[in-house]
């Protein structure tokens, strides 16, 4: 089980995070690029992906102020002050590297959904706010996870590539700022479930909206990203090993919402997800662009 977790210890975290990892200058990518077109031919589309991904942090603003009505104090501190201005510049990084290999530029969805609209006005009632809470900081932890999984392989491929330009000065720095979000993720669902403040109903509801909207990130739940994201998948090699990726993914939601399943490593519906992605990539390729 999950440690305990303070909110004054969450809110240390965040401060630290502020200090020790100012968003990283654009000025500050050596883009030497040994041989474009191979690294596009290899990894573009994973580029493209990231790219778009990380540019979302605007929209994903957007529906946090839809969907917590009431937000926390350090809630707000983290995202306002130190995620967005952190993955928006990750966003435009990689945009630039895609666009120095020669391809276009990322197109990242800014519109919030319709869907999350609805849920954004029942979130005036704070019993439902509470559990679109625990939805936002498990879908943060699955998210950025993620985030460090895709960095950890492109990292070792850029080297492989002998592109260390990239590596050193995109990835690395980009790679070294995704654990901090992750571990604020994790620490405030923790912190959420263990205080109690959640009835036994709200849990329940939690879980069924869990199971039935779950998505890996930037599907945006439409196919033509699903697809982008099983080649992503297939491209990083997470294909090769699902139920290891769906481990690393799912299991801080195990832990918290499915404590009860014993012997549980991830939510079926985290390997479902990435299994159908992996199969939308099988059937059209990569359709990004639709
Ligand atoms: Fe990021
Ligand atoms: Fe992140």
């Amino acid at each position: 089980m999950a440690d305990q977790v303070s909110s004054a210890r969450i809110l240390e975290h965040v401060q630290r995070l502020g200090e020790q990892h100012p968003p990283i200058e654009l000025a500050s990518v050596d883009r030497h690029v040994h041989d474009p077109r191979a690294v596009a031919g290899r990894y573009g589309h994973v580029i493209d992906y990231l790219a778009r991904v990380e540019l979302e942090v605007d929209r994903n603003v957007l529906e946090l102020l839809v969907l917590l009505p009431d937000v926390s104090e350090v809630d707000r501190m983290f995202y306002a002050d130190v995620w967005q201005p952190q993955e928006i510049q990750h966003g435009l990084i990689l945009d630039r590297l895609q666009q120095d290999l020669g391809r276009p530029a990322a197109e990242p969805e800014l519109e919030v959904s319709f869907k999350m609209k609805i849920l954004g006005a029942l979130a005036h009632f704070s019993a439902i706010q509470d559990i679109a809470r625990l939805l936002y900081y498990l879908t943060g932890a699955s998210t950025e996870r993620q985030a460090v999984l895709a960095y950890n392989v492109l990292y070792d491929g850029m080297h492989g590539m002998g592109e260390g330009a990239i590596a050193e000065t995109i990835i690395a720095p980009i790679r070294r700022q995704e654990p901090g979000h992750f571990a604020f993720y994790r620490m405030s669902a923790t912190e959420l479930v263990q205080s109690g403040a959640l009835r036994p109903w709200q849990l329940h509801l939690a879980r069924i909206m869990r199971e039935k909207s779950y998505n890996l990130v930037g599907t945006n739940g439409q196919d033509r990203y699903r697809a982008q994201v099983g080649g992503v998948a297939h491209a990083l090699g997470f294909d090769a090993d699902v139920e290891k990726y769906a481990r690393e993914v799912g299991r801080i939601e195990a832990q918290l919402l499915w404590a009860d399943r014993n012997g549980m490593d991830y939510p079926p519906y985290v390997l479902k997800a990435l299994l159908d992605s992996i199969d939308l990539y099988r059937e059209r390729g990569f359709d990004a662009r639709g």
